[in-house]
């Protein structure tokens, strides 16, 4: 990473001299870089005026997971929870930001069971009593991106699944309790892995978190197998989303075939996700989207 010049305008674009912007920032970064520790690049620290339009983007994202919340139940179809997230989202003047995302067919994901993620409505799908369902909703709003995603029970799931799904949400808040500036990624990573083995259940591996906001999908990639210590510095102006998922038996899945999205867990047993969208601020963090 090289230094700018200091009287140049800051690489942010607030319209500062660099001396006055991110210049502290910049040297404390590269004394890391310099310790060997992986940085993140300029393009992934959101200003504030960008956190400000990201922000506005994951409210909607929010009001449209509140609705869902209100009128999941059983009998319904997985196509009814694509119509309201399509409806909401584009009466809010925004863009459920799956639809067409690489030939993605639909305005939002529903995966239940034993689906890990990316299930495709479909009026063919009828929610019933003892599923768990994921609905994941992600929103573009003047180009800006938000992400989030909650698990619904439908009626009285039983003991074990509803543990799977509290353990999970568990996790999220474990691995969000360790986001703070000039901390490691791997520090939330290993505090999702720890609890959820702790509680006997396994961690997908090979899907995962992302940085978010000027793009749906940016730096860094976020895995939950991580050690404390390692992985992206955080700085100030991060956002990125905790989602992982957690399955009741192996870690192991596969992608349908027949649908080139849908992903199972390879033994059959069920999986759970809750996802969140989290700013790292200058003290702590700050959840945007959930
Ligand atoms: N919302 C998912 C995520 O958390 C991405 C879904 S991509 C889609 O990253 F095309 F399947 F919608
Ligand atoms: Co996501």
């Amino acid at each position: 990473m090289e230094l700018l010049e200091r009287n140049a305008p800051c690489w942010c674009g607030s319209g500062k001299k660099y001396k006055k912007c991110h210049e502290a920032f910049d040297e404390k970064l590269k004394m890391y870089e310099n310790k060997g520790v992986l940085i993140p690049s300029h393009d992934i620290i959101k200003t504030p005026a960008q956190i400000e339009k990201i922000k506005e983007s994951a409210k909607i994202n929010i009001a449209v997971l509140d609705y869902v919340a209100e009128h999941i139940q059983a009998g319904i179809t997985t196509q009814e929870i694509d119509d309201w997230v399509y409806k909401i989202t584009t009466e809010a003047g925004a863009i459920p930001a799956p639809l067409d995302y690489e030939g993605y067919p639909k305005s939002v994901c529903t995966s239940i069971n034993d689906q890990v993620c990316h299930g495709i409505p479909s009026e063919e799908i009828v929610l019933k009593e003892g599923d768990i369902i994921n609905v994941d909703v992600s929103t573009i709003l003047d180009g800006y991106f938000s992400d989030s995603s909650r698990m619904f029970c439908i009626g009285n799931v039983g003991p074990e699944k509803q543990r799977l799904v509290d353990v999970t949400k568990e996790c999220v808040e474990k691995g969000l309790a360790q986001v703070k500036p000039w901390g490691f990624l791997g520090d939330m990573s290993q505090a999702v892995y720890d609890h959820a083995h702790a509680n006997g259940y396994s961690v997908v591996r090979e899907i995962g978190g992302h940085g978010v906001g000027l793009e749906f999908h940016e730096d860094p990639w976020v895995g939950y197998i991580g050690k404390a210590g390692t992985g992206m510095l955080l700085a100030p102006g991060m956002i990125f989303t905790i989602e992982p998922m957690i399955n009741m038996g192996s870690h192991e899945i596969f992608v349908d075939d027949s649908d080139g999205w849908t992903v199972y867990t390879e033994d059959g047993k069920p999986s759970a996700q809750w996802e969140i969208m989290v700013l790292v601020t200058e003290d702590g963090y700050e959840v945007l989207a959930y």
